[in-house]
């Protein structure tokens, strides 16, 4: 029998909803919201409200290009968290609702997860390329920057992650600096690839185990504009490609420092990447690089897959709903959980 699930995702300032069958996507649209480009950074109080204006259109975009009717879903999947308490709620509310006039399970989704599981969506059926257990994931956003050690699709362990700022927080912040527009990753990778990686030495952290640091690298790029904008007021301008690819090659080589340990320390050679931060082509094409070197055999998304999308909640409840790993109606959104 088919299974079908609908994801719902709101944890942050995407709306998202998208159906998967058995595996595969068969939609996933994504409402972005705009009224948070004024402020430089996300309103959480404008995010829970763009929320309930885009959920319902989005949700019945979804079903559309799916070319199902509600009737045809097993189970209704959303975020719990962790993600913005007003904004996880107005997804817990949808789904909660849907699920009743339905009458059909809900299932409650870890956000974190479901980023490591949209590696398993399935483009069609014969989609193969899945990653094999144990695998290692990067996973690196704009709120974490974490190994996992991925024993099974629920048995996940955080064997490092960042002590203070995420990797896509120092791109933002970084950018922020220099007067680009947030998020200021897509436009530090776009700017990178016109510039010399080796041009400016920014500081690396030497911090243990599989862990990160990044508020150290921030510290030295904003001195290094500081000191060069004393002796010349153009300095970011004339060098703005240079500063973008100096930055990113820093981040990546912290990134891969670490991971290229944890993979060696535990004999793992299959290794996934996800988050937002994976849809930067400097990451991306380190992964490549690293497949060849060191035999990984590398899992790196779809860009659709990369940042906030439903179509890895419902490839996360489509797992749940698999081991009947339903969610009571009182279930409530968390803030902060762990993976
Ligand atoms: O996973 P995500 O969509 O959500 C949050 O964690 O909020 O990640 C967003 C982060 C932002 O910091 C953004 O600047 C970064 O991902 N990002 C990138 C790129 N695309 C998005 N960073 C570097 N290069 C990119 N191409």
């Amino acid at each position: 029998m088919d299974i079908t699930i609908l994801g719902i995702e709101s944890s942050c300032d995407d709306t998202s909803a998208a159906v998967i069958r058995n595996g595969v996507v068969l939609s996933n649209v994504i409402a972005g919201q705009k009224v948070h480009e004024a402020y430089g950074g996300v309103v959480p109080e404008l995010a829970s409200r763009a929320h309930q204006q885009n959920i319902i259109p989005v949700v019945h975009q979804a079903l559309k290009q799916a070319g199902i009717d509600k009737k045809d879903l097993s189970a209704i999947a959303f975020t719990r968290g962790p993600g913005l308490l007003g904004s996880l709620l107005v997804g817990a509310s949808f789904a909660k609702g849907f699920s009743t006039a339905l009458q059909i399970p809900m299932v409650d989704v870890n956000h974190l997860q479901a980023h490591v599981l949209a590696h398993f969506i399935k483009a069609d059926a014969s989609d193969t390329g899945q990653p094999q257990f144990p695998f290692l994931c990067l996973l690196v956003s704009g709120g974490n920057s974490q190994i996992i050690l991925v024993r099974r699709w629920n048995d996940m362990e955080v064997i490092g992650q960042t002590i203070d700022d995420a990797a896509g927080e120092a791109f933002d912040k970084c950018a922020k600096v220099m007067g680009l527009p947030y998020p200021g990753g897509p436009v530090v990778d776009r700017l990178a690839k016109e510039g010399n990686p080796a041009a400016f030495q920014l500081n690396k952290p030497h911090i243990p185990d599989y862990n990160y640091s990044f508020s150290g690298l921030k510290t030295s790029f904003l001195y290094l504009l500081r000191d060069e904008l004393k002796k010349n007021p153009n300095f970011v301008e004339e060098n703005k490609a240079d500063l973008c690819a100096s930055l990113q090659a820093t981040i990546i080589d912290i990134l891969m420092q670490k991971l290229r340990k944890a993979a060696k320390d535990l004999k793992i050679k299959e290794v996934a990447v996800a988050g937002g931060v994976s849809a930067n082509s400097g990451l991306r094409k380190a992964f490549e690089d690293h497949a060849e070197k060191y035999g990984w055999k590398i899992h790196i998304p779809p860009f659709a897959f990369t940042t906030d999308n439903a179509a890895m909640v419902a490839m996360s409840g489509y797992f749940k709903y698999l081991d009947k790993e339903f969610c009571p109606m009182d279930a409530v959104p968390f803030s902060r959980v762990s993976i």
